[in-house]
């Protein structure tokens, strides 16, 4: 049990089907919908940005979302919903080299929830915990990190021809990790990462938490439903010594391929607002 504070809704459009909640959560954070999706998996992503639209600090050390978020309770018990809710969480190995010691699963994002996200789970009849993916090029990746070595979790690394030779000389443990390389190119197309997603795990909604260059190719690729998006009331700045990323970097839509969305959902913690935009993919042009 947890006292966190309910999140106030400020905006709650209809989204379609409601998933089954423990009322632990639902009190917390209210109903949680997605639409119908026929034959794929439902793609949302979700961030953590200041004001001024920094999503890393890119200090070293202080390069996490707990920099930009202020710790926020509230983001982490949202971060953990929508984790628990998943089949499968995405990040890109930049995000991974900035918090090597970190899983993706609602219980290590916050603990005092961690029964209520795994009540959660057996409500949606998803065994075990979600499939983590780590998405490099390069291969260079740390093979005693705990996202490959905890045991609690099953893990899939999405590469290509040239990073799996570099993941062939590492030692993983072949029993919780899986390699899948999908293209000879250095750049992996988000389509080919979540074929190579769905091949291991079939799954009904795929979370991608970034960072800014793989959420690029999904925003580019037309593949990202919605995104969940928290702004932290602090402003972070930037000048020619802290080049500071956005939600994207990599990847130029405006004012050729302006990308719109709506907004579907409004709520507040204190300060935080926790905003959920949706890109409605069947009317972006590029649409898969
Ligand atoms: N505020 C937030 O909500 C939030 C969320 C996530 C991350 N972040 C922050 O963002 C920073 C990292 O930024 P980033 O842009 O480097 O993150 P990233 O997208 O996680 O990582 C980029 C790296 O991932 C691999 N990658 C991603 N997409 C790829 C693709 N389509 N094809 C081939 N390789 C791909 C490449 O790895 P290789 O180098 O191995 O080739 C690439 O160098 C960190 O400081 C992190 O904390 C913030």
């Amino acid at each position: 049990m947890t006292t966190l504070a309910p999140v106030e809704t400020l905006l709650d459009t209809d989204r379609g089907n409601t998933l089954p909640m423990p009322p632990e959560l639902a009190m917390i954070y209210g109903k949680l919908q997605f639409p119908p999706h026929e034959g794929r998996p439902y793609v949302i992503g979700n961030f953590v940005e200041t004001l001024d639209g920094v999503t890393s600090l890119n200090v070293p050390g202080q390069s996490g979302g707990s920099e930009i978020s202020g710790g926020s309770q509230q983001d982490r018990m949202l971060m953990g919903l929508l984790r628990s809710a998943s089949d499968a969480a995405i990040v890109g190995a930049g995000t991974l080299r900035a918090v090597p010691h970190h899983l993706w699963t609602g219980e290590y994002i916050f603990p005092p929830l961690a029964e209520a996200y795994r009540d959660f789970r057996k409500l949606l009849g998803k065994a075990g915990l979600p499939l983590n993916v780590i998405v490099s090029g390069s291969g260079a990746l740390d093979p005693r990190l705990p996202v490959f070595t905890s045991g609690d979790i099953s893990t899939l690394i999405v590469t290509n021809s040239q990073g799996l030779q570099e993941i062939h000389k590492l030692s993983l443990p072949s029993s919780s990790v899986q390699v899948e390389s999908v293209t000879s190119s250095k750049n992996i197309s988000a389509r080919a990462i979540l074929l190579a997603v769905n091949r291991i795990h079939q799954s009904e909604l795929v979370l991608v938490e970034g960072g800014p260059r793989l959420i690029g190719y999904f925003l580019a690729e037309g593949l990202l439903d919605e995104l969940f998006l928290t702004l932290a009331p602090q402003v972070a700045g930037r000048d020619d010594t802290h080049q500071r990323p956005a939600l994207v970097e990599g990847t130029v839509f405006a004012p050729e391929h302006s990308l719109w969305s709506r907004l579907v959902s409004v709520k507040r913690a204190d300060d935080h607002l926790f905003l959920r935009y949706a890109f409605d993919l069947e009317r972006q042009s590029g649409n898969q």
